[in-house]
């Protein structure tokens, strides 16, 4: 769409919808503000996709994703879906559209905000060094995707397996993310594999390795997942940008995110090599929450703003504008349920949407 984007919004389930109404209201903002047109049209997926037509993903959704400019969803699953047959559930729209649309590279970035140091899990003396780091975790390949796959008879009895397994070219394009990423901020780009027992990650290596050629201006150091998963706990702020497989990434992001205590903050961003990609806040469908005005839809917000900003190549003001206005309501001591503190002014879901837009 010239001079403006067209959006399909994917308000999902539980708290979906509430964030998502707050984040349209941002848009409509930034419409009045900046002139910028959005066109929105909005698609199921998840659970409302499977009480509607019986899948998790319909082909309607992914049509009206590949026909527009980027795709902002809410967050699906709840435990109404929890027993149904695994081939449907409503991760598994999640996974289907990551496929369809190639979205190969999930960035995630996790930062402490220096307004909410006090929720953030770790010592004092280990916050004070600043956390502000960013996963580039690989999204369609690994273990996720990889065949054979199954639960078989074999000898009698029950096995189940997958296969983590990478093609050079995929391994090639997602290190180019890390390091372009790495380029953007603090130049230090860490590899995380498990080199020192699975022969994937030992390809994983070789391949980061060949394209760190092109990158000579970026630190490149690389480290064993376990090792990873420590260090992440003891001393976060040696991290700038880290690359990772499929799986790993999955388990690296929610414990990069969560340590800064206030996961209902963080955005997310999903891309391919060309446009729709996928915007998402990184908490998920918070069913026991749902439907009381009490979801924090900042993440929702600043996945908004990072839509602008990965979408297109002119909405950087857009999206500085937005990510200015979350700052400052943080600063005027708004805050929800998840983020409370003493002192701080308890709102809920809308109500943080109209500071956020008063901000803005
Ligand atoms: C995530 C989630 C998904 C994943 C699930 C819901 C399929 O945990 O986005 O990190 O494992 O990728
Ligand atoms: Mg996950």
């Amino acid at each position: 769409m010239q001079n403006g984007m067209k959006i399909c919004v994917i308000p999902g389930d539980g708290i979906g919808r509430e964030i998502i109404a707050q984040a349209l209201r941002v848009l409509d903002k930034v419409t009045e503000k900046f002139g910028t047109r959005f066109e929105i049209e909005e698609a199921l997926m998840g659970g409302a996709a499977i009480d509607a037509t019986g899948v998790p993903l319909p082909e309607e959704t992914v049509k009206l994703a590949l026909a527009s400019d980027a795709v902002l969803l809410g967050a699906v699953g709840g435990p109404k879906w929890d027993t149904i047959d695994p081939a449907i559930r409503p991760e598994r729209g999640l996974l289907g559209i990551r496929k369809a649309l190639g979205l190969f590279a999930n960035l995630r970035p996790a930062s402490l905000f220096p307004e909410l140091k006090q929720a953030c899990y770790l010592r004092p003396d280990i916050v004070a060094k600043g956390i502000d780091l960013l996963v580039v975790r690989e999204l369609t390949g690994g273990a996720y995707f990889g065949t054979p796959k199954g639960v078989e008879v074999r000898d009698g009895e029950r096995v189940g397996f997958n296969n983590m397994i990478y093609a050079e070219h995929e391994i090639r394009r997602i290190a180019k993310v890390g390091f372009e990423a790495a380029r953007k901020r603090r130049k230090k780009l860490c590899s995380v594999d498990k080199a020192n027992v699975l022969d994937v990650s030992r390809l994983w290596r070789e391949i980061v390795l060949e394209v760190a050629g092109d990158y000579p201006d970026v630190e490149l150091s690389h480290m064993y997942v376990d090792n990873a998963a420590m260090q992440l706990v003891r001393d976060p702020s040696q991290f700038d940008v880290i690359v990772t497989e499929n799986l790993f990434g999955d388990i690296l992001s929610d414990e990069a995110s969560v340590i800064t205590g206030s996961i209902g903050m963080l955005p997310s961003a999903s891309l391919g090599e060309k446009n729709p990609g996928l915007f998402e806040p990184i908490h998920g469908s918070a069913p026991d929450i749902a439907g009381q005005d009490k979801a924090n839809p900042l993440a929702t917000i600043l996945s908004v703003a990072m839509l602008l900003r990965y979408s297109s190549d002119s909405m950087g003001a857009q999206a500085d504008c937005i990510e200015q206005a979350v700052q400052k309501t943080l600063a005027q001591g708004f805050r929800t349920g998840d983020i409370r503190e003493d002192g701080s002014r308890l709102v809920g879901c809308k109500a943080m949407g109209d500071a956020v837009l008063a901000n803005m």
